[in-house]
């Protein structure tokens, strides 16, 4: 049967709108809470989403991290799991998954995408060596540089530009490859890393053309490609959508060409398959057997990889469902959706819409606050305080400090709000939009954040801060005014 995705359905009014193709049969009943108890809980929480406990939350945009819904085969599937130690049956039908989704005969199971990072970190890295990349992601970086790599981030002109049309804007700049290999030599590059719809830099795709060049470069120098797969689906999307050559390919043409074109792919299946978990696979024997062993050192049985059964059968089922363009394509729709609604409203955002989420640009949006009285933290706070949304902070809370003790400023300040798969309403996300649109009018109202408890490791994990300035008390008061009793 042909799938088509909601894209493609044109409502007469000339309305742009992302049509949900499922049903929702098994829902969660939410609380919105008044902004009253929404300031107290974001006190007491530290100014940190990371600190809200669900209770309090009302559209949980911190993540797509094992918050996608899962369809009801997935969940059908748990119930037949073969719980074995060794040998499960539920394994042979996730190795069936990955052959048939990602043409990769040698796979080995991990409990996520962080410890398929561990592995092939330990592996593939010896002190000294670099690793140049699209661009980072936190857990990534921190397994290199434990291991003694350094990591290069080669990412395009574009890639840091908040308003912009490219269209891959997550490709990996190849001029750059080459002078970082002359520099350095090829035997001091352990591996190029491309990250598939790069997280950091607002979910952007790489295109299949980026990757043949990075491919030409790679194989002149014998050099290994790794891909991190975790946000495959949608760079696949966005490739048959953006990507000439590719618009008459099927999803799963689309799959077997990129990994074709890689010696490594790992992944995170609380993205990719939308359950928990992850691995690594590829169809190199001998790169297959250097990590082979470290599964049952570090995770379990070659059959299970420290995942619950009823997540490979799940698993198995969600990496099918990845070949399906109406899925792929729900979470980027939706985020179309918001992302060009909010640019018409002037709210500055991230362009072109990517995949995982929708990002704002804090440092636009909070341009009165100071990089050091962290924006995008700040901006996190105020949503949360208006909405009950909870977002992400992606700036400088994330980052860490030098050895003077000053903060290391990041690239660029982001809130990001995540769009789990199938999760959200229409109705949900023109809420969050209508709030974001209030907070920009009010913003001149909304002031900065300073750390009272900092950890010295990922801070922006367990980190507590407070308002430099009684700002929430003010938005609190403008809120009351305009929107009268509304929660
Ligand atoms: N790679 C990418 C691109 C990721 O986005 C993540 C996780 C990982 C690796 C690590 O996978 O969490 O299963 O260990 N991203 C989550 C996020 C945490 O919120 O974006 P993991």
């Amino acid at each position: 049967m042909k799938t088509i995705p909601s894209s493609k359905v044109k409502f007469f009014s000339g309305e742009e709108v992302p049509l949900e193709l499922h049903k929702v049969r098994i829902v969660q009943k939410l609380n919105l809470i008044p902004i009253e108890e929404r300031l107290k809980a974001m006190t007491e929480g530290g100014c940190n989403t990371f600190l809200l406990t669900t209770k309090t939350v009302f559209l949980d945009m911190l993540t797509d991290s094992g918050t996608n819904a899962m369809s009801d085969n997935q969940v059908a599937s748990m119930l037949r799991a073969d719980d074995a130690y060794a040998g499960s049956q539920s394994y042979m039908r996730l190795e069936e998954a990955i052959q048939e989704v990602f043409n990769c005969k040698y796979f080995l199971p991990v409990h996520q995408g962080r410890a398929a990072e561990n592995i092939i970190s330990k592996v593939f890295i010896k002190p000294g060596d670099i690793v140049p990349m699209n661009y980072h992601f936190t857990t990534t970086k921190a397994h290199i540089e434990l291991n003694g790599g350094t990591i290069f981030e080669i990412y395009t002109d574009e890639a840091l530009k908040t308003k912009s049309s490219h269209p891959f804007k997550g490709n990996l700049d190849v001029s750059k490859l080459k002078e970082l290999i002359k520099k350095y030599g090829p035997s001091k590059v352990a591996f190029i890393r491309l990250e598939a719809s790069t997280n950091l830099i607002g979910g952007q795709p790489f295109s299949i053309a980026n990757m043949r060049e990075v491919k030409k470069v790679a194989q002149k120098h014998g050099i290994m490609i790794v891909l991190d797969a975790s946000l495959i689906g949608e760079n696949a999307y966005f490739i048959k959508e953006r990507e000439a050559e590719f618009k008459n390919k099927s999803i799963k043409e689309i799959l077997h060409t990129m990994i074709g074109l890689v010696d490594l792919t790992y992944f995170s299946s609380r993205k990719v398959s939308s359950t928990r978990g992850g691995g690594i696979c590829t169809n190199n024997l001998e790169i297959n057997n250097k990590m082979r062993d470290l599964v049952p050192l570090f995770e379990g049985f070659y059959t299970y990889g420290g995942m619950s059964i009823r997540e490979v059968e799940a698993m198995a089922i969600g990496l099918f469902e990845t070949l399906d363009e109406t899925i792929i394509s729900q979470s980027p729709n939706f985020i179309k959706f918001m992302v060009n609604t909010l640019d018409k409203l002037g709210v500055p955002v991230i362009t072109p819409p990517g995949g995982l989420g929708v990002h704002i640009d804090a440092g636009q949006f909070l341009s009165h606050v100071p990089q050091t009285e962290y924006p995008a933290g700040a901006l996190a706070a105020a949503f949360f305080l208006v909405s009950g949304v909870r977002g992400m902070e992606r700036g400088t809370i994330s980052s860490v400090r030098d050895a003077n003790g000053k903060d290391v400023l990041a690239d660029i300040e982001l809130l990001r709000l995540a769009m789990p798969r199938r999760v959200f309403t229409l109705s949900q996300v023109k809420y969050a939009i209508d709030r974001l649109h209030w907070l920009y009018l009010n913003r001149k109202l909304v002031g900065g954040l300073k750390f009272y408890y900092e950890p010295p490791v990922l801070r922006f994990f367990g980190g507590k801060l407070e308002p430099t300035t009684p700002w929430p008390q003010k938005l609190v008061a403008k809120f009351r005014a305009d929107f009268g009793d509304s929660l």
